[in-house]
């Protein structure tokens, strides 16, 4: 038994930010995008408090983007900021253009005109000076990262932004983008249904001494065990129900992949969300890498859960029964992959 408490809190261990002249953040950072969307209604109340349990645990990489709430979680994160610039690194996102006078659009946006306004625009909605970790959300290969981080890296001139990150990018344009400005984070999906970064991003990563930051680290909550009933009901605003991986014959085959998460648990005395997080973090030290996982939730008992998994360590075999689970997941992480990294994987 490793002995979990999750009702105490966790005071988490740091690391430094892209190596070692970054700010120190949390191992474990955390995820707002489910404040605003995409997971169905929020409590505020409860989401402001889950932020206030984070800074008590030592969860201090705050991120958000842009296109979360179509603005509204940058803005929802502002009085948070007011209250605590200093404890948090904050990180946001640009690239995925929403227009107001057409829900459904989405355009991939890296021209350096685009960049800069949405810089502005972020630092206005989220009522800070500097935003620490600026992240290109998606990769539009059509416009050269001279361009694209070039402008990124004119706001670091300007002092409007700290870091620069990206996200869904490949290890070869990792390495493309670090030579024009260094980059300290990468962002994208890793977790035990989601193993794509580990073809070619995860060895630049290593190479270059960035930081990872596994979003979606949950499976999008699907790791947890709350979707083993697949006929569990994800209408409203749950974006869910459109997932390859949570509808009709997919999600009972996935849902089946959780028996060794659950017993593996079980032998932990934790939960099956601990042991998908102790997993990613874990699984990062075969590679090298420092990983800063983004679990998001918006209930505070779950933050505090999330953070003591900072404290498990699995056991080789207990690695090992997990290693096959990723291979053999019914469904793609996103219903169109077009704008995923895998799709530029040579
Ligand atoms: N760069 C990108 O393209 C990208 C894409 C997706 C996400 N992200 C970032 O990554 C963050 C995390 O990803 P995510 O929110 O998609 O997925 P996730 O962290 O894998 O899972 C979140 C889901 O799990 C639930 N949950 C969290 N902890 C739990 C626990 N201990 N037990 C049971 N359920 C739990 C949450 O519900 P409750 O909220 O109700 O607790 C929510 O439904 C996002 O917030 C966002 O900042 C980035």
């Amino acid at each position: 038994m490793t002995g979990v408490n999750q009702t105490s809190v966790t005071r988490i261990d740091t690391v430094r930010l892209g190596g070692q002249d970054g700010p120190e953040i949390g191992v474990q950072g955390f995820g707002a995008m489910g404040i605003s969307e995409f997971y169905g209604e929020t409590d505020e109340a409860a989401a402001r408090d889950t932020l206030d349990a984070a800074l008590e645990a030592g969860v201090t990489l705050i991120d958000t983007a842009d296109i979360y709430g179509s603005g509204a979680n940058e803005e929802f994160l502002a009085p948070f900021l007011a209250a605590h610039r200093d404890e948090v690194t904050l990180a946001t996102k640009f690239a995925i253009e929403r227009r107001a006078d057409d829900p459904a659009h989405r355009a991939v946006r890296n021209d350096p005109a685009y960049i800069r306004k949405a810089a502005e625009d972020s630092l206005r909605r989220l009522g800070v000076e500097t935003i620490d970790l600026y992240y290109m959300h998606r990769r539009d290969p059509e416009i050269p990262f001279a361009e694209s981080v070039g402008a990124m890296a004119e706001l670091v001139e300007e002092g409007k932004v700290r870091y620069l990150g990206l996200s869904e990018v490949t290890g070869p344009e990792l390495r493309e983008a670090h030579a024009v400005h260094p980059i300290a984070a990468l962002q994208s999906e890793w977790s035990l249904f989601s193993r794509d970064v580990e073809r070619s991003a995860v060895a630049a990563v290593a190479e270059l001494g960035v930081t990872f930051v596994p979003y979606s680290p949950l499976g999008r909550g699907f790791l947890t065990g709350a979707f083993a009933d697949a006929a569990k009901d994800l209408s409203g605003g749950d974006f869910r129900q459109y997932q390859p991986r949570f509808t009709g014959e997919n999600a009972e085959r996935n849902a089946a992949l959780l028996e060794p998460v659950r017993r593996i648990a079980a032998a932990h005395g934790a939960t099956p969300a601990q042991i998908a997080l102790a997993w990613v973090q874990q699984r990062a030290t075969v590679h090298g890498l420092t990983v800063v996982p983004i679990p998001g939730t918006r209930k505070r008992s779950r933050l505090t859960e999330n953070a003591a998994a900072t404290r498990i360590t699995l056991t080789g075999a207990e690695l090992a029964e997990l290693e096959p689970i990723a291979g053999l997941v019914a469904g793609d992480r996103y219903p169109d992959m077009r704008f995923t990294s895998v799709t530029r994987e040579v």
